[in-house]
């Protein structure tokens, strides 16, 4: 009888607790979320020509931030959205870096004369050193969510990560390509080598013979091919990006960022020796299609990787060009972990331009529902269409994952683990929890021997 009461002492403690987070602490980020919106430098585009820039110390929230998005896309000087027929974005990519106070900033161009501990790259948790970006996506932009849900957000300012003498700045590089009036709209935006009629890369380097297209051969000012006579004047442009954040305290759970790349060379055989190389682009070739269906020719990629730290999935997305048919990320014995679906326009509006990818589904699991692993080790996936020949293609996947569950649902899993005599209580309480934590979980009281059991994902 006193082991009775006393778990009613524990058990009304823990009540409060709870509803005291939920009260207080943990109360819904929404209602206290900022929002700005922000525009690039101008870029300037004339038929066929190529814009690949990069900007430095860009207009972003500061402070010490949990952002809950970022969303972008291209619009004219009227503020007005760019159809991606028009101006095509290949891509943008927003970098977070440390610069010493009183350096002269200048982002990626490294002068090789220049003080390098200067400019300190802030990196991704993903193994790709070519990929180590915040924010990232193309075509897909304007119908691809980015929210990251409550209580989580990727966390940017933070004094205590701050080295001393430094302050934080965002770095964004813009790729677009005009195809107005061009002679191969496809090929160009897959950056053809002919159609550029280039042969060196950009430090005049000679390409290998079988490159035949991608992101070598469309850098800053090449130019495709236009039909002949097409005159259209060039238009000044910008990448007008959105971003929403909440100021950061301690209701607000971090997520680690990590890049996956379909062509990173890595491979598990050779183990933590070898580094991992992303090549980023890869090429599809035509499938030899003369009895088959078109819907046999799907070009299969995988890609092993190991997850060095686990945690809980928050959120996940691919990032495909056209002609992709979806990508997956796998855990171990195969359970998905995420799968991400292209969707093409069918009209001549922004947003909603046929035959170019214009969102990727996301994956936003309960959280603290989806786990990985430390260690795991991940099969990514990308599958494209290979009726036709595709250059300069890409297959990445980008995740956020959580050291930690939500506050409330970590304390409902202590209390259904540590104790018999509450399991009833529990029950009654969870219809309440269920409300207003969502959470996918409850505690189960199994018919041997007074045993509780957590169970995930219900
Ligand atoms: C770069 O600057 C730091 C701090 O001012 C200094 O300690 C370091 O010696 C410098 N390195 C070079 C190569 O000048
Ligand atoms: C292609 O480039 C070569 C040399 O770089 C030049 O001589 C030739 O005129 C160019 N062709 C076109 C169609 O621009
Ligand atoms: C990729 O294609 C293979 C073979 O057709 C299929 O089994 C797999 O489910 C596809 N994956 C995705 C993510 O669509």
């Amino acid at each position: 009888m006193v082991k009775y009461s006393l778990s009613w002492l524990y058990f009304l403690a823990l009540f409060l607790a709870l509803s005291w987070e939920s009260s207080g602490a943990c109360r819904p980020h929404e209602r206290r979320v900022k929002s700005a919106e922000f525009f690039s430098p101008e870029f300037v585009l004339k038929p066929g020509s190529v814009a690949n820039k990069f900007y430095h110390n860009i207009d972003f929230p500061r402070g010490h931030i949990g952002i809950k998005s970022f969303d972008a896309e291209v619009v004219d000087e009227f503020g007005v959205s760019v159809p991606l027929h028009e101006t095509y974005l290949h891509h943008w990519v927003v970098m977070r870096y440390y610069l010493r106070v009183g350096a002269e900033d200048t982002g990626l161009n490294r002068d090789l004369n220049k003080n390098m501990s200067d400019f300190v790259p802030v990196r991704n948790s993903g193994p790709c050193p070519a990929l180590g970006q915040y924010f990232g996506l193309g075509s897909e932009t304007r119908k691809t969510p980015t929210h990251v849900p409550d209580p989580y957000a990727i966390e940017a300012g933070s004094p205590d990560e701050i080295p001393p003498g430094y302050e934080e700045r965002w770095l964004l590089n813009v790729h677009a390509i005009d195809t107005r009036g061009a002679v191969d709209r496809l090929g160009c935006t897959e950056c053809r080598c002919n159609l550029y009629n280039v042969t060196e890369d950009e430090h005049g380097r000679p390409l290998k013979p079988d490159y035949e297209g991608g992101l070598l051969c469309c850098y800053d000012q090449t130019q495709c091919k236009v039909n002949e006579g097409f005159a259209l004047s060039s238009r000044k442009l910008y990448l007008k990006y959105t971003v929403k954040w909440v100021d950061w305290d301690k209701s607000v759970l971090p997520v680690n960022i990590y890049i996956f790349d379909i062509t990173d060379t890595w491979k598990k055989s050779e183990g933590s020796k070898r580094r991992h190389v992303c090549q980023i682009e890869y090429e599809v070739k035509a499938c030899e299609s003369s009895g088959g269906s078109a819907n046999a020719c799907i070009d299969v990629k995988k890609k092993t990787f190991i997850m060095p730290k686990g945690g809980y999935l928050i959120y996940g997305v691919a990032h495909q060009h056209s002609g992709g048919v979806g990508s997956a990320l796998y855990g171990k014995d195969g359970r998905v972990i995420c799968s991400s679906m292209p969707s093409y326009g069918k009209g001549k509006e922004a947003g909603n331009e046929a035959g170019y990818i214009v969102g990727m589904s996301t994956c936003y699991p309960h959280p603290g529902s989806l786990k990985i692993s430390d260690g795991e080790t991940l099969v990514l996936e990308s599958n494209y269409s290979s009726s036709q020949r595709h250059t300069g293609v890409m297959g990445l996947f980008y995740i956020l994952v959580a050291d930690e569950v939500p506050r409330q649902r970590s304390y409902l899993k202590a209390l259904c683990e540590n104790s018999v005599w509450l399991t009833v209580l529990l029950r009654l309480l969870e219809r309440w929890y269920l409300k207003t934590a969502g959470c996918h979980c409850r505690c189960q009281l199994s018919t041997e021997a007074s045993k509780v059991r957590w169970i995930d994902d219900v």
